[in-house]
C-alpha cells in the first residue's frame, strides 16, 4: 500500500490503510480526479468514474474523444477558459496577453521521504519509511512552461500534503496571476462546511454552514493568516459529529494573504480550492525560475470532526512543529503584560520574578515596553539594541542575569517587523517601510511595517536581534506582531514586481525565523500577534507555541481554545492565568477555574504576583505542581472534546495518554441554573476493559461504564459549587 502507477490505464492509485485518492491523466492529457475519500482495494482502472456524457450548452476541448468537455470533469489542478468555466487554481499571463494554457502529463516519479520545500514551512519526515512522495511532470508547449504537482502520503496516517511548482523554460517571461497550492473536486455538495472566523479577542470560533449552489470562501488579504479567519476548512456530512462521520480537512501551511473556498456547481459538484490569495499576487518567472506554492494538508477521515483534530494535533506537534522544544516539557512561564503594561521598574519585575519563582514557575518573561524611548506604543519599535535605561538601570544583561540567579530562564518580547516613526531606525531608514509613494502610509498601533521583502532589512534586524541573545541569558523569545499590512509596497521593486511583495514580505519573516532558530536552537519562540491573528500551521513550524489570544477570561477562552483545538495541538496554544476583573470583559472568575483553563494549553501566568493572597498562593502552587506532573500527558495525549461552549452554558474536554492508563477530564459550568439537572458526562479514548480510578470519587469505574453510562458530575465536586463559572479537573488513572 502507498502509490501505484496503473502504466495502461495511465492512472495513480494513492493508498494506506485509511485513505484512497485517484488521479488519472485525462483523454486530453491534463490530470483528473477519479476518487478522495475511505479506502478502497486496487484495481488497474477506475475510468468508470470519469464518464465522457454530451451535455447542451457545453463547450469541447481540445484533445480527446468527441464529448469530452472540462466542465463537468473532476480535476487535479485545472486553469480557466478551455471548457471549465469554474474557478481555476492557476492563471499564467503570457507574452501575447493570452491567459490560456494546456498542462500535459509528460511524466512522474514515486519516492520515499519528502523533501522541504526551499524557504517555505512544511511537514516532514523523520525517517523516509514514514511517506512516500509523488511528483507528476506537467508541460505546457506554447508558453513552455513546466509545471510539478507535488503528492506527499504519509503511510500510516490518513492525510496527504500537496503542492505545486512552476518552472519556466522558454525564453519569455510568463506572470503567474494565480497560484493556488491545490484543487480537490469532489463528486457532491451533500456537506457543511466548518471553518474557524473571529476577530480580536475572540479568534478561531467555530462556524458551520451549509454549502449552497455557487462559492463561499473565507480569506485573508491582510497580509497576515488574520484573526478574522484562519486557513483552514473542512466539509462534513450532515450526520457528522465529534466521533463518527465522513470529514474532509484542508489546513493551508502558510502565514500571509490567503483564499480557501469552496464552489458548487450546477451539477452538483464541489470544487475546494485553497492557496495564496490571487488579489494582490502576481509573479513574473523568467526563464529558469520557478515558483514553489505553500503546501496543503489534506485529512480525510470517517471518525468525526475530533478525529480529524487528533490527526491534525499528531502530525502539527511532530511533523510541523520543530527543533529542540518540539518534544521537551514546555516551560510555565510568568509575564509581566497585564501587571504592568510597559510601565514597570527593575524592582518591580523582580519581585514578579522573585514570586514567580517561589510559586514554581520555570521563566519569567519581559514583556513590551525595555528598549529605546517605550513608554508607551508611539516610540521605540525598531531600536532593539537600546535598553530603557530608565527603566532598567542594569540593562537587559543586568534584570536577565539577576532573574537567572533566582533560579529563572528569562524571556524577552519583540515585534522585530515594525518600526514607530519616533525611533532611531525609522529615522535612518524612512524609506524601509512597506508603503507607495506619494501617498499616506496607514498608521496602526502608532506603526509601519518593515519591508521584509527586503533583505538588506532582514539582515540589519537580525544582527540586532542576533546581538541580543548572544550578549543576554536570553531562553524565550515572544515574537509579537500587532499590525495589518497597508500600502503594501515595496521601494526597491520595479513595477511589474509589486504583485510579489506580499508573498515575499512572508518569506522574508520565514528567513529571520529560519536564521534565528537554527542560530539559537535552544531557545524557545512563541509567536504572537496581538494576541492569535497569525496562528496558522506556517508560523507553527518555526515557533512550536503561540499566543492564543489577547483574550485572557477563562470564559471566552474556553470558546478560543475550543475552537483553536479543531487544528491545533494544546502544545501550541500559549494559555495564562490572569487577574479578574478580567482586562478584557470585565469578568470575575475564580481563580481556580481560571487556572482549569489555562492548563489545557502551554501554561502560565500574567498577572500581578505579587498581590497574591497566602490563600491564592496556595492555590496557584498546587496548580503549578499539577500542571508540571501533567503536563506530558496534557501535550502527547490524545485531545477529545466533550461538550461544546458554543452551544451550551457549559464544556467539557479531555486528554487520555497514549496507553490509555491516564486521562484528565476537565468540566465547565458557564452559567449555573436553579435546580439543575443531574450531570453525566460521557467519556471517550478510555479502554473499555480497563478499571479506572477517579480523583475524588469512591470505587472503581470500567472504561466502558465511563464513556457509556457517564462519569457523575456532582455539583459538589465543582469549585466553588453552585456557582457561575466554577469547574472541576478530574484525574483518571487505570486501577492496577
Ligand atoms: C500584543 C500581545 O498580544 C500582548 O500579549 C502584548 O505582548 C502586547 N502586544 C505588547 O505590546
Amino acid at each position: 500500500m502507498s502509490i501505484i502507477f496503473h502504466q495502461e490505464s495511465q492512472q495513480f492509485h494513492l493508498c494506506n490503510s485509511y485513505i484512497s485518492y485517484i488521479i488519472t491523466v485525462l483523454p486530453n492529457g491534463e490530470l483528473g480526479n477519479l476518487y478522495y475519500g475511505a479506502r478502497v482495494h486496487d484495481k488497474t482502472d477506475f475510468s468508470y468514474l470519469a464518464p465522457v456524457r454530451r451535455r447542451s450548452l457545453t463547450a469541447y476541448t481540445n484533445g480527446g474523444p468527441d464529448g469530452f468537455s472540462l466542465q463537468y470533469t473532476r480535476q487535479e489542478y485545472p486553469g480557466y477558459g478551455t471548457s471549465d468555466f469554474r474557478y481555476p487554481s492557476f492563471t499564467i499571463s503570457q507574452k501575447n496577453g493570452s491567459r490560456i494554457s494546456h498542462f500535459t502529463y509528460q511524466d512522474h516519479r514515486i519516492r520515499k521521504g519528502k523533501d522541504p520545500l526551499p524557504g517555505l514551512p512544511a511537514t516532514y519526515v523523520d525517517d523516509p519509511e514514514e511517506a512516500e512522495t509523488l511528483e507528476i511532470m506537467l508541460f505546457d508547449p506554447i508558453s513552455e512552461t513546466n509545471l510539478t504537482l507535488f503528492y506527499t502520503l504519509f503511510l500510516q496516517v490518513p492525510v496527504i500534503t500537496r503542492s505545486a511548482r512552476f518552472e519556466q523554460r522558454g525564453p519569455s517571461t510568463i506572470v503567474l496571476e494565480r497560484a493556488l497550492s491545490v484543487c480537490v473536486d469532489l463528486p457532491n455538495d451533500s456537506y457543511d462546511m466548518v471553518h474557524l472566523a473571529g476577530a480580536w479577542s475572540r479568534e478561531r470560533h467555530v462556524k458551520t454552514r451549509s454549502l449552497e449552489v455557487g462559492v463561499q470562501s473565507i480569506y485573508s488579504l491582510k497580509g497576515t493568516s488574520s484573526a478574522e479567519h484562519n486557513p483552514f476548512l473542512a466539509l462534513k456530512k450532515k450526520n457528522t459529529n465529534e466521533f463518527s462521520g465522513e470529514v474532509f480537512g484542508f489546513s493551508f501551511v502558510y502565514s500571509g494573504n490567503f483564499l480557501a473556498q469552496v464552489e458548487v456547481d450546477s451539477h452538483s459538484m464541489c470544487r475546494v480550492l485553497m492557496g495564496i490569495h490571487p488579489e494582490e499576487f502576481s509573479w513574473p518567472l523568467k526563464k529558469d525560475e520557478a515558483f514553489q506554492t505553500p503546501e496543503v494538508v489534506l485529512v480525510y477521515t470517517k471518525d468525526g470532526l475530533n478525529g480529524m483534530s487528533s490527526i491534525y494535533h499528531r502530525l502539527y506537534r511532530t511533523r510541523l512543529a520543530r527543533g529542540y522544544w518540539r518534544d521537551r516539557p514546555r516551560p510555565i512561564l510568568v509575564n509581566n503584560w497585564e501587571a504592568t503594561g510597559m510601565e514597570f521598574t527593575e524592582s518591580h519585575v523582580l519581585a514578579l520574578a522573585e514570586v514567580a519563582k517561589d510559586l514554581g514557575a520555570e521563566l519569567f518573561v519581559l514583556d513590551d515596553g525595555w528598549f529605546g524611548k517605550r513608554d508607551n506604543d508611539l516610540a521605540g519599535l525598531g531600536d532593539w539594541y537600546v535598553t530603557n535605561f530608565n527603566k532598567l538601570p542594569g540593562g537587559i544583561e543586568g534584570l536577565s542575569s539577576k532573574v537567572e540567579a533566582l533560579g529563572l530562564r528569562f524571556g524577552l518580547w519583540i515585534e522585530p517587523e515594525m518600526v514607530n516613526k519616533d525611533s532611531d531606525l525609522f529615522r535612518s531608514h524612512p524609506d524601509w517601510i512597506l508603503s507607495t509613494p506619494d501617498r499616506f502610509a496607514s498608521i496602526a498601533r502608532n506603526q509601519y511595517v518593515l519591508d521584509f521583502s527586503r533583505i538588506e532589512v532582514i539582515d540589519y534586524i537580525y544582527g540586532l536581534i542576533e546581538k541580543l541573545l548572544s550578549c543576554n541569558p536570553i531562553s524565550y523569545v515572544k515574537w509579537d506582531m500587532n499590525r495589518y499590512l497597508t500600502e503594501c509596497y515595496s521601494r526597491t521593486k520595479d513595477a511589474d514586481y509589486q504583485g510579489t511583495v506580499f508573498h515575499s514580505y512572508i518569506l522574508g519573516v520565514y528567513m529571520l525565523y529560519e536564521r534565528l532558530t537554527s542560530a539559537f536552537p535552544e531557545v524557545l519562540f512563541e509567536s504572537c500577534s496581538s494576541g492569535g491573528a497569525r496562528f496558522d500551521p506556517g508560523i507553527l513550524y518555526y515557533a512550536p507555541q503561540g499566543w492564543t489570544s489577547d483574550d485572557t477570561d477563562a470564559v471566552e477562552r474556553l470558546k478560543i481554545q475550543y475552537g483553536t483545538s479543531y487544528v491545533y495541538p494544546l502544545s501550541s496554544m500559549g494559555a495564562h492565568v490572569t487577574g479578574v476583573p478580567n482586562q478584557q470583559v470585565g469578568r470575575t472568575t475564580p481563580l481556580q477555574t481560571r487556572g482549569n483553563v489555562a492548563l489545557f494549553g502551554s501554561f502560565g501566568y500574567e498577572l500581578d504576583v505579587t498581590k497574591f493572597s497566602e490563600q491564592e498562593r496556595s492555590i496557584v502552587r498546587k496548580q503549578i505542581k499539577f500542571y508540571k506532573n501533567y503536563r506530558q500527558l496534557l501535550h502527547a495525549g490524545t485531545f477529545y472534546r466533550l461538550l461544546d461552549p458554543f452551544l451550551k452554558e457549559q464544556a467539557a474536554w479531555m486528554v487520555v495518554s497514549e496507553d490509555q492508563n491516564e486521562a484528565l477530564v476537565g468540566y465547565y459550568l458557564i452559567l449555573n441554573k436553579p435546580n439543575h439537572r443531574d450531570c453525566l458526562l460521557k467519556l471517550t479514548g478510555l479502554n473499555p476493559d480497563t478499571k479506572y480510578e477517579v480523583s475524588g470519587k469512591p470505587g472503581v469505574y470500567w472504561g466502558d461504564e465511563l464513556m457509556f453510562c457517564g462519569l457523575s458530575v456532582e455539583p459538589e465536586e465543582l469549585i466553588p459549587p453552585d456557582r457561575d463559572f466554577s469547574s472541576v479537573i478530574y484525574v483518571i488513572k487505570s486501577a492496577m
